[in-house]
């Protein structure tokens, strides 16, 4: 299958929805000082993806870090992106034609994944949740939960200050909102799942919780 930006509109939701797809990615190219690709290296190494894993990265924006699990999972894998924004899927899926990796693009809410139960490996959320209002970040977590098989995991990682840290340069400047790691790790466990490893990623203001669906249900 190749790759797909499903739809051209951006479904209803209260969750914050980017569309300027090309200066998204000039953003994050001055602000990593160039440096993105090692970044979503380093963020995908929380992840533990093995080669055939079925990955899900909700709220992909322009795919860079579905495009890197891809890579990751390799040709017995498969990795689906979903995002509210067409721009953004547009982007995505030109950059995944470009690798010559397939990503499988959708257009549609984390709040209401357009999946089966129990579908996925791993689901990856990558400065999404702080586009989220407070119930719908529960609703995604009951979501991710859902799609996620026995023993699967989830990366969750964000912007926000653990309780002992201050607020660096990023998120001074970040004008929509934060999502500390203690509601990840809230939000997460309320939603089902049990707490692995959370912390610091060791890049700006970005923490991360990696969660796992328990297992044998
Ligand atoms: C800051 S971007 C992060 C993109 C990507 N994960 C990354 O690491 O670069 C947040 C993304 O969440 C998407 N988004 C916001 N609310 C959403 C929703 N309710 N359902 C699906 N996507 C949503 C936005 O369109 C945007 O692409």
């Amino acid at each position: 299958m190749t790759n797909t930006a499903e739809a051209k509109q951006t479904p209803a939701t209260s969750g914050l929805v980017l569309h300027k797809a090309a200066i998204y990615d000039l953003t994050l190219w001055l602000l990593s000082l160039g440096r993105e690709g090692v970044i979503r290296e380093r963020v995908l190494r929380l992840a533990r993806l093995s080669p055939g894993e079925q990955v899900l990265d909700v709220g992909c924006g322009t795919g860079t870090l579905a495009i890197a699990a891809k890579r990751q999972v390799g040709t017995t894998g498969t990795v689906y992106g979903v995002d509210a924004s067409p721009e953004m899927l547009a982007r995505a899926n030109k950059k995944a034609r470009k690798s010559g990796l397939e990503v499988i693009l959708k257009n549609a809410l984390v709040e209401a994944l357009p999946f089966p139960d129990a579908q996925f490996d791993v689901v990856l959320s990558t400065v999404m949740l702080h586009h989220l209002p407070g119930k719908l970040r529960r609703q995604c977590a009951a979501e991710i939960r859902r799609v996620l098989k026995p023993g699967g995991r989830v990366l969750a990682v964000d912007f926000g200050t653990s309780p002992t840290q201050k607020r660096g340069i990023v998120a001074h400047f970040h004008r929509h909102g934060h999502i500390s790691l203690t509601e990840i790790v809230a939000i997460l466990g309320e939603g089902g799942m049990i707490i692995v490893e959370s912390g610091a990623v060791g890049i700006s203001d970005l923490q991360f919780v990696l969660a796992a669906a328990p297992c044998g249900e």
